[in-house]
């Protein structure tokens, strides 16, 4: 099967592409490298012993998307490309909305055109809110938390109203709680360019010294120590979810959680990292992150009964995995 990652170089787009390659798939990566790096393709060829096809396009070019329509059959697609920062959301919400809804139609546009009709789309637990955990596909999705979240909203609303037009179309929205770790080559994991927004980053940056200290947002919510409790589940796992949605995809809407169904506080997450990796994490406690909620964590029962998918990696896979490829990205950096 041939298949089109829009955004296959970012961090999860690798890992999907290693997982898909390794199971036969033609993979062809559009990435405009916002917030990736072309030597992925060299790590991915490391992994796999080949490289996925790519091109060096944004998906809002819609002239420039279609060139790859025109190339390959295009049988299934897996979207990823869009903008993911939410405090830059907030501050500029017309660049989130303009590049991920027009990314999106383009790619549906040519999708209809040239009679492709199996598509992924990559959303997030953030669609649901601030709802009582363990968080479930049947729960409303609920307005208003950040632009980068309404986003997310109405991609899942047009690839629902899309597939209601047109019966052959077969789209599974996933729904992503935190993904972390990195493939256990080291070769390939999280490097966002910048300072980081999201924890796990944040914390091998600290590990590496690069960082003196990491903020904790708030230890004042109820949860079991007063730090955030998150699901945290391995991008590994995550990637295999994709796979296994393009294979058992039907016509049709349909939306899954991929999280392992706990929750894991900050603190925890911090101990567990040192435990693991024997390495010192100096923290110091702030103000709540605005925005954040206390608990989010899947009910991921449904993904288990209807696409026989299951986390299967540990937190201390995690946070070996994520350890490991921040060492070995260090050297790479060095040389
Ligand atoms: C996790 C926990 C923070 C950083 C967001 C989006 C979601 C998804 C992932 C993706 C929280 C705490 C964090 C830090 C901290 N989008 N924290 N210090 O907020 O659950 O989800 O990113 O691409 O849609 O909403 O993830 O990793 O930012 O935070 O204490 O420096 O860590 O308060 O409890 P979040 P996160």
């Amino acid at each position: 099967m041939i298949v089109l990652i829009t955004g296959g170089l970012g961090f999860l787009g690798s890992h999907i592409c290693v997982e898909l390659m390794d199971k036969g798939y033609q993979v062809i990566v559009a990435d405009n490298l916002s917030n990736s790096n072309i030597d992925v393709l060299d790590k991915i060829n490391l992994i796999n012993g080949k490289k996925p096809i790519f091109y060096n396009v944004d998906v809002c070019k819609a002239k420039d998307l279609e060139q790859i329509f025109t190339v390959h059959k295009i049988e299934g697609v897996i979207h990823l490309a869009g903008y993911k920062a939410v405090l830059e959301s907030v501050v500029n919400p017309l660049k989130y909305y303009n590049n991920n809804i027009t990314g999106t139609l383009n790619l549906l546009e040519l999708c209809k055109e040239y009679g492709v009709n199996r598509f992924v789309f990559s959303s997030s637990a953030t669609v649901y809110g601030d709802q009582v955990s363990p968080l479930h596909e049947n729960m409303e999705v609920k307005r208003g938390t950040n632009p980068y979240g309404e986003t997310k909203i109405m991609i899942e609303r047009i690839l629902e109203d899309y597939s209601h037009s047109n019966k052959e179309f077969g789209v599974i929205v996933l729904r992503y709680f935190n993904p972390i770790g990195a493939h256990e080559s080291g070769l390939i994991g999280e490097d966002p360019k910048g300072i980081p927004n999201n924890l796990m980053p944040y914390l091998t940056r600290v590990a590496n010294g690069e960082y003196p200290y990491l903020n904790i947002y708030g230890d004042d919510y109820n949860t079991i120590d007063g730090t955030g409790v998150r699901d945290y589940v391995h991008v590994v796992d995550i990637a295999k979810g994709h796979m296994v949605a393009m294979e058992k995809m039907k016509n049709g809407y349909d939306v899954f959680n991929l999280g392992t169904g706990r929750g894991t506080s900050v603190l925890q997450l911090v101990e567990t990292f040192k435990g693991v990796n024997n390495v010192e994490i100096p923290f110091k406690i702030v103000d709540r992150r605005p925005g954040d909620i206390a608990v989010a964590y899947a009910n991921v029962d449904k993904a288990s009964t209807l696409l026989s998918w299951k986390a299967q990696r540990t937190l201390e896979d995690m946070v070996r995995d994520s350890w490991n490829f921040q060492l070995r990205n260090n050297v790479n950096n060095l040389l």
